[in-house]
């Protein structure tokens, strides 16, 4: 049994920005069922979910400053969460990383500073809870300073650094390396320097003993210019400790069968209920109510990475086809506004909902005849296998986890009963309205797309096999 400590600064259910909480929510809970002892460690902020009484552990003065540390569980399992309190970082209300206004926080370099040491002081046992870890997973820029801090320790555990998104890299000036007091040996461009700047996701990528990123393909994309946003030739270089596994989902959360939050739970047996969630979508987004026309859902984060803007530039030739589009969504201000004006342009054919909120999304899954994912690089995605569980078929662009997890709808695929979508290369307008315009002719055909409904929905997207290989991950190290 190896003891691992799990670093994240989001965690599904209690606080979540995007799919690492998702992540961070789940895979702890599929490596304690395959019999490990797993913690995992984030920030108490103000605006953590907490269902059950949170528990005081200890105080560490670190940086002149006394940390409290708390535990609480995460849902239905016996898996620990610690909560890093230091109410000046983390209390304020909101975002993990930024104001209402989509800036970062001023002092993001020095609130994740703090938690990337506390979480090896955790790790080395050093926290009085009378535990060491054997592995420390860490994931995303925010805690990588953990493996380069522990390089410095004479006994330390393995450290494995998770990339989930490289368009984040936690850079700041080097005043910030001095400011934050690290060890000088760390300033060094085999480890947190890059260009001059105090890189975090540098630090995690040049020092921990072995990287994984979220899909196979993406581990492939972040070794080239296009994807690897200068950090390539290192990638390149540690290519033999550098591997992709795909997530899981959680599969009781985003189950058709048992989802509390949809109007009629459904399976491949009693595919036709599904109807009863598309009328209940429609009437929630005030369509028409017609079980005939495809409705082409969307969830998304409202930023660049997803393709928003392909999406925005072909609307209004969409809307000349019978369909309904229904997204969900919030992010930047101007695809906000752009979205929100061409829902009142075509009001019984558009419905926009800016904001974040998990029962629509659920709704959202339940209820659309085809997902739209056209990203531009997708590290893994989760909701097109969300959508597949939901026997809503995903329009995707073939990148990173995308590509890993879509198989288009091709005669042959179709024959063999692999199809679970539909596929386009390009990142062009151009492409996805012809993969679109080839999903709808296939919405005609209800006798090939219930076909494609089946294989989309006995897929199994669970995480035992990915805990798996992250185990074995952990054994060879
Ligand atoms: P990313 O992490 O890049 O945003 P993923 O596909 O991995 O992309 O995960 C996104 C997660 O966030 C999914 O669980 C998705 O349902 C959820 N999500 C994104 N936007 C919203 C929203 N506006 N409301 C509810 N859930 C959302
Ligand atoms: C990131 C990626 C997304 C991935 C998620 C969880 O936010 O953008 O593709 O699914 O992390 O790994």
């Amino acid at each position: 049994m190896k003891k691992i400590l799990f670093v994240s600064s989001e965690v599904q259910p209690l606080i979540k920005t995007g799919g690492l909480a998702d992540v961070a929510g789940s895979l702890p809970i599929a490596l304690a069922e395959l019999g490990q002892d797993v913690r995992v460690i984030l920030p108490k902020y103000q605006s953590l979910k907490l269902d059950s009484e949170i528990e005081y552990r200890c105080t560490l003065r670190i940086d002149n400053r006394d940390v409290n540390i708390f535990q609480t569980y995460l849902p239905n399992s016996l898996v620990i969460a610690l909560l890093v309190d230091s109410p000046d970082y983390f209390s304020k209300a909101g975002n993990p990383y930024t104001d209402e206004y989509g800036n970062a926080w001023a002092d993001n370099a020095d609130r994740f500073a703090l938690f990337c040491r506390i979480a090896v002081e955790v790790s080395q046992n050093r926290a009085y809870l009378d535990w060491k870890a054997d592995v420390v997973h860490c994931n995303d820029w925010q805690t990588g300073l953990v493996p380069a801090l522990l390089t410095l320790e004479p006994q330390r555990p393995a450290t494995v650094f998770t990339i989930h998104n490289m368009a984040y890299q936690g850079n700041f000036p080097q005043e910030t390396f001095y400011r934050l007091n690290l060890p000088g040996q760390l300033w060094s461009m085999n480890a947190l320097e890059y260009h001059g700047m105090l890189s975090f996701l540098k630090g995690g990528l040049a020092t921990a003993d072995h990287i994984t990123t979220v899909s196979p393909t993406y581990a492939l994309e972040v070794q080239t210019a296009e994807y690897g946003y200068g950090l390539e030739g290192l990638l390149q270089h540690r290519h033999h400790e550098l591997n992709g596994i795909i997530n899981g989902i959680d599969t009781d959360e985003w189950n058709p069968e048992t989802d509390v939050r949809i109007a009629q739970t459904f399976s491949v047996e009693n595919l036709d209920q599904k109807n009863i969630n598309k009328t209940t979508l429609q009437q929630r987004s005030n369509l028409p109510e017609n079980t005939n026309i495809p409705v082409i859902g969307l969830i998304s984060r409202l930023v660049d990475q997803k393709g928003i803007d392909l999406v925005i530039e072909c609307l209004e030739d969409l809307v000349t086809y019978p369909i309904q589009f229904i997204l969900l969504g919030s992010g930047d201000k101007g695809f906000e506004h752009r979205l929100k004006n061409l829902s009142y342009l075509f009001p019984d054919k558009i419905a926009i909902t800016i904001g974040y909120n998990e029962d629509l999304a659920h709704l959202i899954e339940a209820g659309s005849d085809i997902f739209l994912m056209p990203s531009r690089f997708e590290p893994c995605g989760l909701n097109q296998m969300y959508s597949q569980r939901y026997g809503t078929l995903p329009i995707v662009r073939k990148t990173g986890g995308l590509a890993d997890t879509v198989i288009d709808a091709m005669p042959e695929t179709i024959a063999n009963k692999t199809a679970s979508g539909f596929v386009f290369d390009e990142a062009a307008t151009g492409a996805m309205l012809e993969t679109i315009k080839r999903a709808l002719l296939l919405y005609d055909n209800q006798k090939i797309w219930k076909q494609l409904q089946k294989n989309a929905m006995l897929k199994d997207f669970s995480w035992r096999q990915s805990a798996e290989q992250y185990l074995n991950l952990y054994n060879h190290l």
